[in-house]
């Protein structure tokens, strides 16, 4: 299979733990730390996995290669203005199957939990309140959410696999989850779910590279913003008004979590040549775009915006299939940002 490294234990980088003399860096994102190569294939994922020089170049390599052959350019419009569509196809095809439940979500976000789960100190739980009650709008206190201490949006919330955990926590709380997502498809699937309840979520039809089309709640009422491999799917030409357009609806103090795609990941390297639609960004055989980012790029991405960091990390991991003996390397990007207090 394209894409694939098929190696020895004894070719793998890694880092060794702390308890093992070694040092491991300050990320949260998994604990599985691989100390000895010979261990290589005792477990599915291995965390914080580096990579050698040479394993970088050889994925330079390939990535340069598979976008040697450009799509056309008299073709290339068609994946952005009918970027909708080809995702509606998607969920017309894979139903809610596709993507597995972000079970990570609220250990790598604990800031989704609302006040009043214990989530937040009661510092920053009075300072949400105090901006509540600063915000000044037209908006007349009907919108869905409105009542509610502390709103979450996710955007491109696809078949609902981060709003359905979060339905589940927040039920009972003073919180309120808002979804949209610009494939409709994928919105009826959520509000015909069971666990769907309006008086916890709202779900909605919205293309965020469109700024002119409202959002059903006041700008700068929002605590958190979920950005869960979104970014990705919008032409990268597009991604800077969107985080502008994002960071606009956040309350001062509010954030945005953001997890993404990484360059080098073995998705990027496993397309074939012809189907790069520019540097990094490529289109997949069912037209659904998907663009690879550095950690450069979300800092100048968010911080442009006038958001500040709070975290922005590359999460390297060694997935293994045992039975083929192959090793395959992830990248995903994992952020947050924060708009300040004025
Ligand atoms: C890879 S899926 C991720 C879905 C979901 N966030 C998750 O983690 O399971 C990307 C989602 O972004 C949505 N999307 C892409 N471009 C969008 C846009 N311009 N506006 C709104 N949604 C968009 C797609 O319809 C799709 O549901």
């Amino acid at each position: 299979m394209r894409g694939l490294v098929k190696l020895t234990a004894r070719a793998v980088s890694f880092i060794p733990c702390r308890q093992c003399g070694g040092g491991r860096p300050p990320a949260p994102l998994g604990g599985r730390i691989l100390s000895n190569p010979d261990d290589v294939f005792k477990h599915n994922m291995w965390d914080h996995v580096q990579w050698t020089e040479e394993e970088r170049e050889k994925a330079r390599q390939k990535a340069e290669e598979n976008s040697e052959e450009k799509i056309p350019v008299e073709e290339q419009s068609k994946y952005d203005r009918e970027a909708h569509k080809y995702w509606d196809q998607f969920y017309e095809m894979h139903q809610n199957k596709f993507f597995r439940n972000r079970n990570w979500l609220f250990t790598e976000f604990p800031e989704l939990l609302p006040p009043d789960t214990g989530g937040m100190l009661m510092a920053e739980q009075e300072q949400g309140l105090q901006s509540v009650n600063r915000e000044k709008h037209n908006y007349k206190d009907t919108y869905p959410g409105h009542h509610a201490a502390f709103r979450i949006l996710e955007v491109g919330c696809g078949a609902g696999n981060s709003v359905f955990p979060i339905i589940n926590t927040i039920r009972g709380s003073k919180a309120f989850l808002y979804c949209c997502d610009f494939s409709s498809r994928a919105i009826e699937l959520i509000q015909k779910h069971p666990d769907y309840d309006p008086a916890v979520c709202h779900a909605f039809v919205r293309d965020i590279c469109d700024a002119t089309s409202p959002f059903p709640f006041p700008p700068e009422s929002l605590d958190i913003i979920l950005v869960v491999f979104v970014l990705s799917a919008i032409h990268p030409a597009r991604a800077q008004a969107v985080v502008r357009g994002l960071a606009g609806l956040l309350k001062q103090g509010g954030m945005v979590l953001f997890r993404d795609y990484g360059r080098y990941d073995l998705s990027q390297l496993r397309f074939k040549k012809g189907q790069c639609l520019s540097e990094n960004f490529y289109s997949r055989q069912d037209g659904t775009c998907v663009y690879f980012f550095t950690k450069d790029e979300v800092h100048d991405l968010f911080s442009a915006a006038g958001l500040e960091e709070l975290q922005n990390l590359e999460d390297r991991r060694l997935q293994v299939n045992r039975g083929k003996k192959i090793l395959m390397h992830r990248v995903w990007m994992q952020s947050k940002y924060r708009k300040p207090e004025k």
